[in-house]
């Protein structure tokens, strides 16, 4: 497979539901199904990646003492994790052709979030042609049009060994995938966030704004308190005045009222989704005043909409969001801004709609 051409499958006019791997597609949901190959190169500290190659998914071999064991997951919060990850998608065309969206807006956050972390991190272009590489050789497993997408997780591992807190010495670029619907449980129903005040998901100056594991260890305990209790997930406040809005554990917020749209300004502490900053071209170029600032949670009250975006869960409403004992509920489904936004968006991904921002591989 290393030798594969690099580009995507072309539009196959005798495209066929039986060039698919046997799976329900009708019950698929956010989990993992593994597929038949993964992407994986190394490199050493201070060099470039080589030239990578597709093996049969399987489990990796690691040190006892590899970076990503050792300071990955959050003992000390600054510097020290040694996991990066992106979380990518590729859709199935009608006619069968496949679709990456805006890849090398990953690459160039995975550089970005490596340069923070003091890791390795491939070229862009090498991003994008293993991405390909994974596409092509996992192609069985992108689901048929309208039945989901092939989720692509790029990771960045530090694997050489180290003992005292240090770069680690050599590093692993891998690419696995799993084929995808909703992430969320409640499918494309509204969700029911949580306004989260015991937790802090990210500090200023901190890495909240790096596509990091130790941002995600941390925001479990609060995620799952909520879930027990009934809700979707939680929504983040800044830990310096908990007054502002940040993000959702998986997923950037917007909040809608009349023709302007706002979003928390990407100021160091939230997450620059790809989604997001395509939202907000998208609702830009259908006439909404888009906003990136500090949002206040107060603004909850007199918002019209709320919804979330994010990779994983798309563009997805939120139906109500609870605020200490106050429960206030959002315009949802037909006629709302988050489904023309959804729909355009998902539209392009799916070449159902004209890409004229060149954004589609
Ligand atoms: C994504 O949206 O792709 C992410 O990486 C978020 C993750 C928690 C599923």
């Amino acid at each position: 497979f290393a030798s594969q051409p690099s580009s995507l499958v072309s539009p196959n006019p005798s495209y066929s539901d039986e060039e698919h791997a046997d799976v329900d597609w009708d019950s698929l949901g956010f989990g993992l199904m593994p597929t038949d190959y993964m992407y994986i190169t190394k490199c050493c500290e201070g060099q470039s990646f080589g030239q990578g190659q597709l093996t049969r998914y399987g489990n990796i071999e690691l040190s006892p003492s590899a970076g990503v064991l050792n300071y990955g997951q959050v003992c000390f919060k600054l510097f020290t994790s040694k996991g990066l990850f992106e979380g990518t998608k590729a859709y199935r065309k009608d006619n069968g052709g496949l679709l990456l969206f805006r890849p090398e807006q990953n690459a160039i956050r995975m550089q970005i979030g490596a340069e923070r972390m003091c890791m390795a991190s491939p070229s862009v272009d090498q991003f994008v042609d293993a991405l390909k590489q994974t596409v092509l050789a996992n192609k069985r497993w992108v689901p048929p049009p309208g039945k989901g997408s092939l989720y692509l997780r790029p990771l960045l591992l530090g694997t050489g060994p180290v003992l005292g807190l240090a770069p680690a010495p050599e590093y692993t670029f891998l690419i696995f995938a799993s084929p995808v619907r909703n992430y969320f449980k409640e499918g494309s129903s509204p969700l029911n966030l949580y306004v989260e005040e015991n937790f802090d998901r990210a500090s200023r100056l901190g890495t909240g704004n790096v596509k990091t594991i130790s941002n995600y260890a941390p925001v479990l305990r609060a995620q799952m308190n909520a879930k027990r209790r009934g809700f979707s997930d939680v929504l983040y406040l800044d830990s310096a005045a908990k007054k502002y809005l940040e993000e959702v554990s998986s997923c950037n917020i917007f909040i809608a009222k009349g023709k302007c749209i706002s979003t928390p300004a990407t100021n160091g502490t939230i997450l620059s989704g790809i989604t997001r900053k395509s939202v907000i071209e998208i609702a830009t170029d259908h006439g909404y005043k888009v906003e990136e600032r500090g949002v206040d949670v107060d603004e909850l009250i007199e918002a019209d909409e709320v919804f979330c975006t994010g990779t994983a869960v798309g563009v997805a409403p939120v139906g109500t969001i609870t605020y200490r004992d106050t429960r206030m509920e959002y315009k949802t489904g037909s006629g709302s801004i988050c489904q023309e936004l959804q729909n355009t968006i998902s539209g392009i991904q799916t070449g159902i709609i004209e890409d004229k921002r060149g954004w589609i591989v």
